[in-house]
């Protein structure tokens, strides 16, 4: 049958052929410029960017291979990873957060979520999946990843593909090394195989392994070449070494330098514009420095994934009611509640202050206390109109409340001292953290076509004209200046007003309970034991406020667990240099570097309490069921209150230099003075070490020692060694 359209592509798939089969006849029928056409962002630069600075981001998804003489409908994109990026959608918790709670199941249901909002808001194609690890809690992204460990953000970022595909395909980003915020566009991450592969890539694989359609290259270049044109990691590593069989998109604007190179190194589609491959690769191609092959591959792995999702993208998108519904705004409280980590919770007067009495009567002081605070303010921001910040939530939840900004702390001190606890809100907004789009090298303005084509720029303008107007949230009317400031942060530490807050109120009254929002962690150490309750409640979304009423009333028994460690000074920390040029990568971080240098976490990795208490029963056994590690114990919830507790397994490996790894983790929900058991499967493959001789994995032998605990340094894990 000859195949000249994409139905007809469609009905030779359904008629049992090969999704690649039919693609490379699909595109072998389209003419060169259609060919071309595929490469690159269907948007003008110049008209795009004018869009796009002028508020068009939240408007409209970005559209890409759109081939209208071959019914190709191309790609939709759409951010991100709090939430649909157009229109005014539902806020979820941040993706930290989210790592928080240790919870894929839960995980999931957000991303079938966000994918239903972001279907019904036109896209097909969604760039929520950001999964860099945080190396340093001074990455000004922090916020839109999982956390330290690569695997734990490997199973949270599966669970969170699984659920959006029900309904969009997902895109894994930034592919790879790309955990510093101002130097995007400028570093180099100088990386050998072995910390490559054990700790900057195996979340991406998992997340291949799930069947995600798509990968957005990183800005930043590995081992001395620009991520978006790196035959090493988007050919040799993603389809040579995974099997990966989607296509790869690069990063927004100046995601590749070198037309030709990019499209020889692997990288599918140039986003968002008509931009470096319409100057240059024509000429590239005529003059033999690009091959058609290439182009006709890249195309093909596009054709082929929209084939592969033809039955989730031909089914009919979701009306725009979906949007903000009160079932998706009730699952946003649900993980705002679940992702608070409940940090210190002394006692005072002989009681645990958490939870509180509904009828307490609260001062609730703090600049951030009425502010709609729900993470940064570059591509992953949602346009929610309905977002509740905590002292709306708290005024709903308690009977009495008063607030105070926290502008003079002797007022707030003073309001404090006549309630009968303060709840004091303190950390950062969009203008400390988050993606930067400030000052870049200038030199990248060299890589703007000279300028638009007339008749492409007439097509853009006209679908422009007809997309509806969207309703700007006051917050965003408010802010200071363009897109986004962010950046990386310049101190761990909360600023020095937050400080002096927090020392007046809990001067003025005993049960004080400070509230943290965050993208990551923050320093504590010089004012946490004036105070007897912390919780980190993140940028928590739309239902920030109603969320944290439900843990501080002990609706809902704190479960959340720190997805990376808070030092107790930043000195314990590796280095971090957010201008650098070049920087090296090694495998120790987070919760691994502290443990090697022998400095205790403030808060450790995988940490968090609960209104309740749990006990590791002793009878732990670890034996090799097949081509698995299997581990089995009992969790006894020894307090008075069902609960919630997360069961962690970490190896150390018999390289005795080899960092351990956190191999498995199960929530585990237990009623009071009940027990559980519990099972945790490890596949071998996930203690396999990286070979950098023969660029393989070698399979585990020797001596394992399986540490089954509640956090990472936990004094009570229980041992078991089992050789392999
Ligand atoms: C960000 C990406 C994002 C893209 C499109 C870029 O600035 O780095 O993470 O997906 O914009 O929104």
């Amino acid at each position: 049958m000859t195949i000249a359209t994409f139905d007809d592509a469609r009905a030779a798939v359904r008629g049992g052929a090969e999704p690649e089969a039919a693609a490379r006849d699909l595109v072998g029928s389209m003419t060169p410029e259609e060919r071309l056409w595929c490469l690159d962002g269907d948007a003008p630069t110049w008209a795009g960017l004018t869009f796009l600075v002028g508020g068009g981001y939240h408007r409209t998804p970005f559209h890409a291979a759109r081939v209208e003489r071959v019914g190709l409908a191309g790609i939709s994109f759409s951010d991100g990873p709090r939430g649909c990026a157009i229109g005014n959608a539902t806020a979820f918790p941040v993706s930290m957060a989210r790592g928080a709670t240790w919870d894929p199941e839960l995980e999931e249901r957000v991303g079938d979520a966000i994918g239903r909002e972001l279907r019904a808001a036109g896209a097909n194609l969604t760039g929520a999946v950001c999964v860099n690890v945080l190396r340093h809690p001074a990455w000004g992204r922090a916020q839109e990843t999982y956390g330290e460990d690569p695997f734990h953000v490997g199973e949270l970022g599966a669970a969170f593909t699984r659920g959006l595909q029900h309904h969009v395909m997902a895109c894994v980003k930034h592919f790879a090394c790309n955990s510093m915020e101002n130097a995007r566009f400028s570093v180099d991450i100088e990386i050998d195989e072995v910390a490559l592969h054990e700790v900057y890539l195996p979340h991406f694989k998992r997340i291949v392994d799930e069947g995600a359609a798509a990968v957005m290259s990183a800005y930043n270049s590995v081992n001395g070449e620009w991520c978006g044109q790196s035959h090493a990691l988007l050919t040799d590593v993603l389809r040579g070494e995974w099997g990966f069989r989607g296509f790869v998109i690069s990063d927004w604007i100046f995601g590749l330098r070198d037309a030709a190179t990019s499209l020889a190194a692997g990288l599918g589609l140039e986003m968002p514009y008509r931009m470096v491959r319409f100057r240059d690769l024509p000429s590239a191609l005529e003059r033999g420095e690009a091959s058609w092959d290439d182009v006709d591959t890249a195309v093909q792995h596009l054709v082929a994934t929209l084939l592969r999702f033809d039955d989730v993208l031909s089914a009919a998108p979701p009306p725009p009611e979906v949007t903000g519904t009160a079932k998706h705004r009730d699952l946003a409280r649900e993980v705002a509640a679940r992702s608070i980590v409940l940090l210190r919770n002394e006692a005072v007067a002989g009681k645990p202050v958490l939870p509180l009495a509904p009828d307490a009567r609260l001062a609730v002081v703090g600049r951030l206390a009425d502010r709609v605070n729900i993470g940064d303010g570059g591509s992953s921001d949602v346009w929610d109109l309905e977002c509740h910040t905590v002292l709306g939530g708290l005024q709903s939840a308690f009977g009495a409340v008063t607030h105070d900004d926290g502008s003079d702390p002797a007022r707030a001190a003073a309001l404090a001292a006549d309630a009968d606890a303060a709840v004091v809100v303190v950390g950062y907004t969009f203008l400390d953290e988050g993606e930067y789009i400030g000052q870049t090298d200038p030199s990248l303005r060299d890589l703007f076509p000279p300028a638009d084509e007339p008749e492409v720029v007439a097509e853009f303008q006209a679908a422009v004209a007809l997309l509806a107007e969207r309703t700007v949230p006051e917050r965003i009317k408010e802010r200071p200046v363009g897109f986004s400031i962010g950046g990386d942060r310049t101190s761990l530490r909360l600023p020095e007003a937050d400080v002096a807050l927090i020392r007046a109120v809990a001067a003025a009254n005993a049960c004080t309970v400070v509230v943290i929002q965050s993208g990551s962690a923050v320093v504590v150490t010089e004012w946490v034991d004036f105070v007897p309750a912390l919780v980190q409640s993140w940028y928590a979304g739309c239902q920030a406020g109603p969320g944290l009423a439900d843990v501080l009333l002990g609706h809902v028994n704190p479960s959340a667990r720190l997805p990376f460690s808070v030092p107790a000074d930043e000195s314990h920390l590796p280095p971090f240099d957010r201008e650098a040029t070049s920087f090296t990568y090694d495998r120790w971080h987070g919760w691994w570097h502290l443990r090697r240098t022998g400095q205790a976490a403030a808060f450790p990795f995988g940490f968090g309490l609960s209104y309740t208490e749990f006990a590791l029963l002793d009878d732990v056994a670890v034996s090799v069921v097949g081509g698995a590690v299997v581990a089995t114990g009992a969790l006894r919830n020894v307090g008075a209150r069902d609960g919630a507790d997360v069961v962690q397994l970490y190896a150390d490996l018999p390289d005795a230099d080899a960092p351990a790894r956190l191999v498995g983790f199960l929530r585990v929900e237990v009623p009071a003075g009940e027990t559980e058991r519990f099972e945790l499967q490890v596949p071998l493959d996930r203690l396999s070490t990286r070979d950098p001789e023969a660029h393989a994995w070698r399979q585990p032998t020797g001596r394992h020692v399986f540490r089954v605990a509640r956090h990472a340094e936990d004094p009570n894990a229980i041992r078991v060694a089992v050789t392999l």
